[in-house]
């Protein structure tokens, strides 16, 4: 394919929509970061036009005086100074100004808010733990949170750096190892935003997306009360179950639910309400019975790197199985 200015123009904007663009923020947090953001491209682009112009005029200028033309005089020393300290020093200045301003209100420090609402995430390779501590729900790779209420998130990671980042709610913020780092986040209205990985963490970091959903606050109770409940498991997913503990899913992933007794594994993510996700694999697929069974045939297909080994099964058997995963809800 040629690159044509046309096929240029979309490869360079296609970034410039969508559930993860940081310059259409919908939360406080993402708005101060715009704001600075445009300031800053601003001040770069008068800049970089006003240099230009001065580059090419002095250009001109000699060009003439070599061929001995009238050329109008410049003060050199006038323009080094007010060109080269005084302008750079004011729109330093005002950067580290409106930076540092954006910055207290980005990373607020020294607010006690045990009381509100706290969601802990822990990052994984390839994947995200989620945790509601006061509810006693645990998830993965999806996001719950009431809109127009900011919400504490505590963040960390067991194995390498991670960073956390919602472009359309907040900044970045880095998961370290055996360090608990706070961030307060808020979207405006309701709707869906996307999560990435912002610290390059191994093969399949670009794998590692989440979702936040924003719900209102009467949706966002029901999506509590549904996932603290005690599941049932159906009788007739029995066969997958038995499959899910023989093949040693359960030595790695969670599904609280009764009859007893449940898996309690834990390297992997918890998958007692998986079939409410959207997605699979950390947002990777879609989750459906097609991807689950790919998924659990060769993870490391889709996703290099990942700790999930892959499962040889009887077509009968991945299809149970799968029945029982699709049966977590
Ligand atoms: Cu986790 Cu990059």
């Amino acid at each position: 394919m040629r690159p044509t200015p046309s096929r240029l123009a979309i490869l360079l904007l296609t970034g410039c929509s969508g559930p993860q663009y940081a310059l259409d923020p919908r939360g406080p947090a993402a708005s101060s970061i715009a704001d600075l953001w445009w300031l800053m491209f601003a001040l770069a682009a008068v800049v970089s036009v006003t240099v230009t112009a001065v580059l090419l005029v002095g250009i001109r200028f000699s060009r003439r005086r070599r061929r001995g033309l009238q050329s109008p005089e410049i003060n050199g020393r006038a323009l080094v100074w007010s060109g080269g300290v005084i302008v750079p020093v004011i729109i330093l200045l005002t950067v580290l100004v409106v930076s540092f301003r954006a910055g207290t209100a980005v990373y607020p420090a020294g607010i006690d808010g045990t009381d509100e609402l706290t969601i802990e995430v822990t990052g994984h390779q390839f994947w995200w733990e989620v945790h509601y501590p006061q509810h006693g729900i645990t998830t993965a790779n999806e996001i719950a949170i009431p809109a127009g209420r900011r919400v504490r998130f505590l963040v960390t990671a067991p194995d390498v750096i991670h960073s956390f980042w919602i472009p359309q709610l907040h900044g970045k913020i880095d998961m370290i190892p055996g360090r608990l780092n706070t961030v307060w986040i808020q979207a405006d209205e309701p709707g869906r935003f996307r999560g990435q990985c912002a610290e390059f963490c191994g093969a399949s970091h670009a794998l590692m997306a989440f979702w936040v959903e924003a719900l209102q606050e009467d949706e966002f109770v029901g999506w509590l009360e549904q996932r603290s409940a005690v599941r049932t498991e159906p009788a007739e997913v029995e066969g997958g179950r038995e499959v899910f503990f023989s093949a040693g899913c359960g030595d790695c992933h969670s599904t609280r639910g009764e009859p007893l007794p449940p898996a309690f594994g834990s390297p992997g993510p918890d998958l007692t309400y998986l079939a409410l996700r959207s997605t699979l694999a950390a947002g990777t697929r879609p989750n459906d019975r097609v991807s689950l069974s790919r998924w659990i045939g060769d993870p490391q297909r889709i996703k290099p790197g990942s700790r999930m080994p892959g499962t040889r099964l009887s077509e009968q058997d991945m299809e149970a199985l799968v029945d029982y995963l699709l049966s977590l809800r």
